[in-house]
């Protein structure tokens, strides 16, 4: 029997795409930011808000930071003002609209700031090795309409996870994730874990903040979850 049933990243896609151009309450909880740093933050950005906490509380000055599931940039943004100059902060999303809202402003925030320190990439968050961005270029300047060029397209996919990786093996000082790593289909979560830790420099950490149960009716409002879980890369330590 056919079915119509969408995967989960289909969902994602169809579910925030929509959410970039126009503000959805129901996906928006409330979180305390430091109003210090939203100050050169534009409006359409801030209102697009569809993170559950703060990771961007556990940085420090001049730390390169991944954003795992970036959305409009909010957490990025934040973030480059709490790195600062020394620092350097990394998106990715694999949801065009989200990109679009959150490119959009980047030279002007940076102009505000002073500094252009951040990011923004196209790429799933469960294989942090493909750059979409120079995949579509890619695909724009060779469409492939055979299977010799699908081949060909293959390898060249293999190439640049070897020598062109999106994000760099222990590149990473510092992971932050804002309500995206539920999203992420059950089967790719391992996938996700080993690359959070892949990326990671020696001694590196990884701040989440994510919804942590499905039981309650209603979300916004009365779940509150902040930095749910905090590790260090192969240093052996785990905190919370
Ligand atoms: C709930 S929103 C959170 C956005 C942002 N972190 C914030 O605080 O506003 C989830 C975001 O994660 C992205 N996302 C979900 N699954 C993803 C995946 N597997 N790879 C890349 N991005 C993903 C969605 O496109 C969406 O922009």
């Amino acid at each position: 029997m056919a079915t119509t049933e969408m995967n989960p990243e289909q969902a994602v896609r169809s579910r925030y795409g929509p959410a970039a151009a126009e503000k959805e309450n129901a996906l928006c909880c409330p979180v305390d930011y430091d109003p210090k740093f939203l100050a050169v933050i534009p409006d359409e950005i801030l209102e697009r808000d569809y993170g559950c906490g703060d990771p961007s509380r556990h940085l420090n000055p001049g730390e390169t930071v991944l954003d795992l599931g970036s959305g409009g940039g909010k957490i990025c943004y934040i973030a480059s003002q709490v790195v600062g100059p020394e620092g350097r902060v990394v998106g990715v999303d694999m949801n065009d609209e989200m990109l679009a809202l959150a490119r959009a402003h980047r030279q002007s925030i940076g102009d505000a700031l002073g500094y252009h320190n951040v990011e923004l990439k196209k790429g799933k968050i469960q294989d942090l090795t493909l750059d979409y961005g120079r995949l579509e270029a890619r695909l724009a300047a060779s469409p492939v309409t055979t299977a010799a060029e699908l081949d060909e397209l293959e390898a060249w996919k293999a190439k640049e996870r070897q020598e062109n990786p999106m994000i760099a093996t222990a590149s990473i000082d510092v992971v932050v994730s804002n309500c995206v790593l539920n999203l992420v289909d059950p089967r790719a979560k391992s996938a996700l874990f080993h690359e959070m830790h892949r990326v990671l420099e020696k001694g590196g950490r990884v701040v989440i903040s994510d919804i942590v149960s499905d039981t309650c009716p209603s979300i916004c409002g009365t779940i509150r979850s902040y930095g749910a879980v905090a590790f260090r890369a192969r240093s052996g330590k785990t905190c919370s």
